[in-house]
């Protein structure tokens, strides 16, 4: 059937590149002659019936700015069969042929929940977590790793001078991607991560240890928020050895800015591929990628893969921490 028709949304916790995908497939869209319609604040606006048109001059001049122009939402009523139904009749009703759907595995439970009423529906992964299992790769993570990388780098300076133990707290919800490559990026002292069990003396205390034995004077641990919070741990810190830490929670700072080179080139790849997919008939699949090749999985296949911390992370942290 060709495609005459599409709606695109962006859903859960913004990531800076989605306005770089949302251009990537209005332009796909028309260059394959589709319409394309900007559902706003996630699946409520396909609810609610929130949908603007969009041309050209519409995504023209967003590839450089974080946030997502069509708003975004985690949305408790899509949750409800009531609320899907209503989205249903809202793509009926305007003669939507697909959705491509933009954020990570909550945005693609309800990308899967629609697929059963007969809506075809793409997924995008954007999430400055990292951590949707079939793709190596989210929109959005660079630009929030680098922004963290860029604050703890900042960080760093101060601590140097007073000599002090920084505790810093960095995104990720239950996964530990970011705050893994992150405390690698700037030669964390420590990094702990939800996915690793944590035993403190030997990762915390132990390697501060060292650390000193060392030479340095100034320590810096990074904690994923789903490893505990930067307060607690520098509160054992201080309860272990003689340092008064002091605590750093990035929070949503990570999620803003202007995306960086690769956060806008993958968007606007996935962005592409959706269409792409769209127009030669796939149905209902999420866009991955891995070693820098591009594809796509069904969406239920790939909510049900597992993902986990690579091990060459792992033992590359243990080699520079020296534990
Ligand atoms: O999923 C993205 C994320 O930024 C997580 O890292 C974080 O735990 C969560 O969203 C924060 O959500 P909210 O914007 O609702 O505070």
């Amino acid at each position: 059937m060709h495609v005459k028709r599409i709606g695109v949304l962006t859903s859960g916790g913004d990531a800076p590149g989605m306005n770089a995908c949302v251009r990537a497939v209005v332009r796909t869209a028309l260059y394959h002659n589709i319409e394309c319609y900007g559902i706003r604040r996630g699946w409520n606006g396909l609810i609610s019936g929130d949908i603007i048109r969009l041309d050209e001059r519409s995504v023209g001049h967003i590839i450089d700015r974080g946030g997502t122009i069509l708003y975004t939402a985690r949305s408790k009523e899509f949750m409800t069969e009531e609320g899907q139904r209503k989205a249903v009749s809202t793509c009926k009703f305007l003669g939507l042929d697909s959705i491509v759907a933009i954020g990570g595995d909550g945005t693609f439970r309800g990308a899967l929940a629609l697929s059963k009423y007969g809506i075809n529906v793409v997924g995008i992964p954007g999430t400055i977590d990292n951590d949707i299992s079939c793709t190596n790769y989210c929109i959005g993570f660079d630009t929030a790793a680098n922004t963290a990388i860029e604050c703890i780098d900042k960080l760093r300076d101060t601590m140097q001078s007073h000599e002090r133990c920084s505790v810093v707290e960095v995104m990720g919800r239950n996964a530990g991607y970011l705050a893994m490559y992150v405390g690698l990026a700037v030669g964390a002292t420590a990094v702990l991560v939800p996915e690793e069990e944590i035993d403190f003396d030997r990762d915390v205390i132990e390697k501060i240890r060292q650390a000193r034995l060392n030479g340095f004077t100034h320590y810096m641990i990074v904690v994923a928020e789903g490893a505990g919070s930067a307060a607690q741990i520098a509160a054992q810190i201080k309860e272990a050895i003689d340092l008064d830490p002091r605590v750093t929670v990035l929070g949503h700072i990570q999620r803003g800015g202007s995306p960086t080179g690769r956060d806008r080139v993958n968007a606007t790849k996935m962005g592409y591929l959706a269409v792409d997919l769209l127009v030669k008939g796939q149905k209902n699949c999420i866009v991955c990628t891995h070693d820098g090749m591009y594809s796509a999985i069904d969406i239920e296949t790939g909510l049900n893969q597992k993902k986990s911390i690579q091990q060459m992370e792992v033992d590359v942290l243990a080699a520079m921490t020296g534990l």
